[in-house]
C-alpha cells in the first residue's frame, strides 16, 4: 500500500493568506525555518494505479500537479483518481470535489450525515450533477470493514470519531454518529494498515481498538494548545470547539501516542501551531516522543 500526503494543514493552510500570527509572518519574512502547507488530504493505492482520495481539498490543483503519478496519462483526459472518501463536511475536506467537475462520474464514499450536508447545508451534491455527477456509496460510521471496488487490493473500516460537524452543518451543536470518522485502510495482499484521522475531538476506546491494530497512524495535529487561536492572537474559539484534540496537556495527543509504539504521524497542521518551526521546542518535544509532522509529498510505503 502507497500513502501521499497531498496537504498536511487545516483549513487555510500555511502560511494562510490573511494571517499575520508569529508562523505565517515568520515564515513569510524567512525567520521562520519551515515549509509551506496546502490544506489536508491524502490518497491511498493497494496497486499503485488506482488511488483513493481522502478528502477532496481547496487546494487539489494544485496537489495534482505536484504528484505525477496523479496524471498517468493513458487517453486525452485521464486521472489516477478512480474514488474520492470523505472523513467529515468541513470546508477543507470537500470543496476540492469542485475542481473535479471536469472528470467522470466520481464514486463518493461518505456517512449520511455527511452527505445530508452536502445536500442540505453546502448543497455540492446537487450542484455536481450538472457537472460530473457524484455516484454515492453509503459509510455506515459504525460498519464493517469493505471494499472499494475501483481501487482494488484494499479494505476500508470505518471507525466513529469524537468530532464536530462543520459550522455550516445544521447539526454543528447536534452531534450525530457519522460526523466525523476515521479509517483504517488495510492492505489485503501486504496485510499492512494505515489508520487515518484528520480530525479528532477525542478517542473511544474503539478508536484506541484500531489505532492498536494499525501499522501507521496520521492523526489529528492541528493544534497543540487547547487555547491555540487566543494565545496567538487570531481567534476566539477552542481547539474543543472545533472538534480538534491537541498534542499538548493532560489528555492530549502526545499523551494519547505514547501508548502505541508503531509510526505516528501528524496531520491537518494548523498554521498557528507552533510544532510548524522547525526550530521550536514544541517540534523537538515530538522529535523526543517518536512523533513525525506529515509534510507536503510525504509518501508512506507499507
Ligand atoms: C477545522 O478542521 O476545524 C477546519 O480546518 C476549519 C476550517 O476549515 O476553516
Ligand atoms: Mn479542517
Ligand atoms: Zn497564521
Amino acid at each position: 500500500m502507497k500513502v501521499r500526503v497531498l496537504g498536511s494543514g487545516a483549513g487555510g493552510g500555511f502560511p494562510q493568506w490573511n494571517c499575520n500570527c508569529d508562523n505565517c509572518a515568520g515564515f513569510r519574512n524567512g525567520t521562520l525555518r519551515g515549509q509551506a502547507r496546502t490544506q489536508s488530504s491524502i490518497a491511498v493505492s493497494g496497486n499503485g494505479t488506482d488511488w483513493l482520495l481522502i478528502n477532496a481539498s481547496p487546494d487539489i490543483a494544485s496537489q495534482l500537479q505536484a504528484w505525477p503519478e496523479g496524471q498517468p496519462g493513458r487517453h486525452k483526459r485521464d486521472t489516477a483518481i478512480q474514488a474520492v472518501m470523505l472523513m467529515d463536511s468541513q470546508i477543507d475536506h470537500t470543496t476540492g470535489l469542485l475542481s473535479l467537475r471536469e472528470g467522470q462520474r466520481l464514486p463518493l464514499y461518505c456517512s449520511s450525515q455527511v452527505r445530508e450536508d452536502l445536500n442540505k447545508g453546502f448543497p455540492l451534491e446537487p450542484m455536481l450533477e450538472f457537472y460530473c455527477g457524484l455516484e454515492h456509496r453509503a459509510i455506515d460510521p459504525d460498519g464493517k470493514p469493505f471494499s472499494v471496488p475501483e481501487v482494488p487490493g484494499l479494505s476500508v473500516e470505518p471507525v466513529p470519531i469524537p468530532g464536530k460537524a462543520p459550522p455550516y452543518s445544521p447539526h454543528r451543536n447536534d452531534p450525530h454518529l457519522g460526523d466525523n470518522i476515521a479509517v483504517r485502510i488495510s492492505d489485503l495482499n501486504s496485510g499492512s494498515s494505515v489508520f487515518y484521522a484528520p480530525g479528532m475531538g477525542g478517542y473511544t476506546e474503539q478508536v484506541r481498538e484500531a489505532m492498536t491494530q494499525s501499522d501507521c497512524l496520521m492523526v489529528d495535529g492541528t493544534f497543540w494548545r487547547e487555547d491555540e487561536m487566543l494565545w496567538r492572537g487570531v481567534g476566539d474559539k477552542h481547539a474543543a470547539d472545533m472538534g480538534h484534540l491537541p498534542q499538548s496537556g493532560a489528555g492530549g495527543m502526545i499523551e494519547l501516542l505514547a501508548d502505541f509504539p508503531q509510526r505516528k504521524c501528524l496531520i491537518h497542521i494548523n498554521n498557528t501551531n507552533p510544532i510548524l518551526d522547525e526550530d521550536s521546542a514544541e517540534r523537538a518535544t515530538l522529535t523526543a516522543a517518536g512523533i513525525e509532522v506529515c509534510h507536503d509529498g510525504m509518501e508512506i510505503a507499507l
